[in-house]
């Protein structure tokens, strides 16, 4: 993809999830600073001050992992300053291994939502970005740029997931007025979605990146 079209296009989603971004930042600000987080939304639970906590805390660092992984993705940041892509590199790791750690430790802790099944595709959500963040780092100190790239494109998949998933939510209830979807989130629109929001993007950016690599 040429760097014209890959520049209009993260521009495009960074526009796009401003208010995302804003919305959990400020969640998670107001999940560390209130004195019931439990008023403030259904994830955070009565007499649960440490799970409440990581959780606010992966809000915040989830936030700026979002805007942080696609304007580290810009082409301008990657060919023309090289130090400052490097130096923002290892911000975006250890955004992503905040974030990916204590969303696993809530889930451990506190479950789902949505019971065992969301549970599940959420842990696997967060050890896939776990992954991604350190094969991501471990291609570049590598030199390997193909390995690095590849991992770094999963790795900005999975940082825009969690507004993808919303996105989803958002369409599907234009469209159908929440069918197949309920509170306890057990609904069909609901067991799919814990995949849908970031698998299908996955397997479509491996076809890309084969397709990519066999043409070089
Ligand atoms: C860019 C990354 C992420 C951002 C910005 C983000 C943001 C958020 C926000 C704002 C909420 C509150 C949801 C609401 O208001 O209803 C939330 C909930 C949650 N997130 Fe994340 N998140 C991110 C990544 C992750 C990852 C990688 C995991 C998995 C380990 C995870 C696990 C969870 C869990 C378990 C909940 C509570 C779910 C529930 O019981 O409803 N998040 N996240």
């Amino acid at each position: 993809m040429s760097p014209r079209i890959t520049t209009a296009l993260l521009l495009f989603l960074l526009f796009n999830m401003a208010w995302f971004v804003l919305y959990s930042a400020q969640l998670g600000w107001q999940g560390l600073t209130d004195t019931r987080p439990q008023d403030l939304s259904r994830v955070f639970l009565t007499d649960t001050p440490i799970a409440n906590t990581l959780l606010a805390l992966h809000m915040i660092t989830g936030a700026l992992l979002a805007l942080g992984a696609p304007l580290q993705a810009l082409p301008i940041l990657r060919h023309r300053w090289p130090v400052l892509h490097r130096r923002h590199g290892y911000y975006i790791f250890a955004l992503a291994c905040g974030t990916g750690l204590a969303g696993l430790l809530y889930i451990l802790m506190n479950g789902t939502v949505g019971g065992w099944w969301m549970s599940l595709w959420f842990a696997l959500y967060g050890l896939a970005m776990l992954w991604s963040a350190a094969n991501t780092i471990y291609y570049a100190l590598d030199k390997d740029m193909s390995r690095h790239f590849a991992w770094a494109t999963r790795l900005v998949i999975l940082a825009v997931g969690s507004w993808i998933y919303r996105m989803h939510y958002a369409l599907w209830f234009a469209l159908t007025d929440g069918a197949a979807s309920n509170p306890a989130f057990t609904g069909l629109f609901d067991r799919v979605q814990v995949i849908a929001f970031f698998v299908p993007y996955l397997l479509l950016a491996e076809i890309l990146l084969r397709r990519g690599s066999r043409g070089h």
